[in-house]
């Protein structure tokens, strides 16, 4: 029988891949995709949906500990019942994953649940539990993302050696749990059990938290971090590992330090690796880097195959969500001849902690190296008379700008709704906006905003409320 012919192919269907069959649909393209877990992909089945909705949950636990009696509300005894508190996260999860199913079929992309393997130049084979097909397109994107690196000596066992993925589902709140590496998962998670009642320790191989932002704002992240329970061993490696019933004992070096935690779970959170076993790459002529990502043309993001393209996690830069989605309409974009284009210097990254952490732009250290000369302003949510009244005065706005042209290089937010905040940063990185014209925006009072103007305002050191 003669395969089904489409004009793209898109294999994995996270949010890369999914909302670049949606845009190619958009754009008249006859579209299949095909994903062997889930529809959503990651980021909405074990990322960055179920951990938001663990981080909201505990959140609101550890307001109702510890903030509202000073709102003058008494509440009895606090439980936790943790059954009710996973299942409301995996509802939020099947909501969220019906909306996929439901935009795939309003915009006629045929799914195909199944693992996916090129067969030949424009054919792919997709085996799932009711057999083979093999279906053939022009173009077909790879946006098969990534999976959590395991380390040699702390290889995962699923129960007592975790990745993110377990450490989103424990049935019980661990005594103390071990987390191995101190970025956005590390972070996230570690916030998640420490608020549940955990005594969380962090193990992290640099000399600072979250290597990639600025490191002032990461310093005051963690000494906020600290004052919320979460302890953090810097320098110090993971060596290895020994589970002894239900207990994990884990040996450290700090240089020629040792030492040992012993905990219940230890997570791994030591990066993710891209996700590309038993696609037949190699055969069709795709290439990738000595860790693994496949290597793009980073203007067109096409791979070294003729009419296979890549985006996502699976060729590597910032693994986040919003920039896999960006390439993925950038992708289709160009092969229905339009303009195409991602401005990565406008990529927000945001950590869920709380408060959050929140940048787009350069970090100082970065801006200071390109630019040489910068100008900095900051300014506290201590002085917002809204994040008074909110009782979420800890944090600031940092802005960078170049010294001579007053261009924004930079934004960095740490405080509360930073992830919404930073939204107008990330306009006026885009806009290549100045500082000044940060400063002279109207922004309502009183609102949370009004620092971010602040901010710009004290890059020419003139704030009003400092
Ligand atoms: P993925 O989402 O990984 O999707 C790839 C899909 O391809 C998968 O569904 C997989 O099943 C499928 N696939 C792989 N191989 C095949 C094959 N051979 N055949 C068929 N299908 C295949 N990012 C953010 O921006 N914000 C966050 O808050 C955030 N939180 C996170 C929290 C956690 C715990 C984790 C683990 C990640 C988080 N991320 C977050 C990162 C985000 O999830 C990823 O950057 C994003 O999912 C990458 O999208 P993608 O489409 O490239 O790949
Ligand atoms: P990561 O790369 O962000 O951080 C890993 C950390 O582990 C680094 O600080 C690294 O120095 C440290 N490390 C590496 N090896 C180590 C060792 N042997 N011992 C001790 N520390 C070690 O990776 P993470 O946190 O696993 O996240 C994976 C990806 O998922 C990231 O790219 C991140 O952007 C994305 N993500 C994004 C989120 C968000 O946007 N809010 C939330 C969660 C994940």
């Amino acid at each position: 029988m003669a395969e089904t012919q489409f004009d793209l192919i898109v294999i994995g269907a996270g949010p890369g891949g999914y909302v670049a069959a949606i845009r190619a649909a958009q754009l008249g393209m006859k579209t299949a995709i095909i994903d062997k877990q889930y529809l959503g992909g990651t980021c909405l089945n074990v990322g960055c949906i179920p951990s938001k909705a663990l981080l909201d949950s505990t959140h609101k636990l550890h307001d109702t500990e510890h903030k509202l009696a000073e709102h003058g509300i008494t509440t009895g005894d606090v439980k936790v019942d943790l059954a009710k508190m996973l299942s409301r996260k995996d509802a939020v999860v099947k909501k969220m994953v019906g909306g996929v199913t439901f935009l795939m079929k309003k915009n006629k992309i045929e799914y195909f649940p199944g693992a996916a393997r090129i067969a030949a130049p424009g054919k792919i084979e997709v085996k799932s539990a009711q057999g083979t097909a093999t279906i053939a397109a022009k173009n077909l994107l790879i946006a098969t993302g990534s999976e959590p690196a395991s380390l040699p000596s702390l290889p995962f066992d699923g129960k007592r050696i975790i990745s993110s993925t377990e450490a989103l589902t424990l049935p019980q709140i661990p005594k103390r749990m071990l987390v191995i590496g101190a970025g956005a998962i590390g972070l996230e998670l570690g916030s998640v059990w420490n608020r549940l009642g955990s005594e969380v320790v962090v193990l992290e191989f640099m000399d600072r938290i979250l290597p990639g932002m600025d490191r002032e704002m990461t310093t005051l992240t963690q000494r906020i971090l600290e004052k919320q329970g979460l302890q953090f061993h810097l320098n110090t490696k993971a060596d290895s590992a020994k589970v002894t019933g239900n207990k994990v004992q884990v040996s450290r070096s700090s240089g020629n330090e040792k030492g040992s935690e012993e905990a219940d779970i230890v997570l791994v959170a030591v990066g993710r690796r891209p996700f590309t076993a038993d696609l037949g790459l190699a055969q069709a002529g795709v290439e990738m880097d000595a860790r693994g990502f496949i290597r793009v043309n980073p203007h067109t993001y096409a791979t070294t195959a003729q009419g296979i393209y890549a985006i996502g996690d699976v060729i590597g830069g910032l693994m986040l969500a919003h920039k896999a989605e960006e390439e993925g309409v950038a992708c289709v974009e160009l092969l229905a001849g339009k303009a195409g284009h991602v401005n990565y210097r406008a990529c927000p990254n945001v950590v869920y902690t709380h408060p959050e952490l929140a940048q787009v732009g350069m970090t100082e250290e970065d801006a200071k190296k390109e630019r040489g000369e910068v100008k900095i302003g900051k300014f506290n949510f201590m002085a917002n008379g809204r994040a008074v009244a909110m009782g979420e005065t800890d944090g600031l706005i940092k802005i960078i700008g170049d010294a001579k042209t007053d261009r924004l290089l930079g934004v960095h937010v740490l405080g509360p709704y930073a992830s919404d905040l930073i939204a107008e940063a990330v306009v006026a990185i885009e806009f290549a906006s100045s500082c000044e014209d940060l400063a002279r925006s109207f922004h309502g009072h009183p609102t949370l905003p009004e620092v971010m103007k602040e901010a710009a305002l004290a890059v020419d050191k003139r704030a009003i409320h400092a």
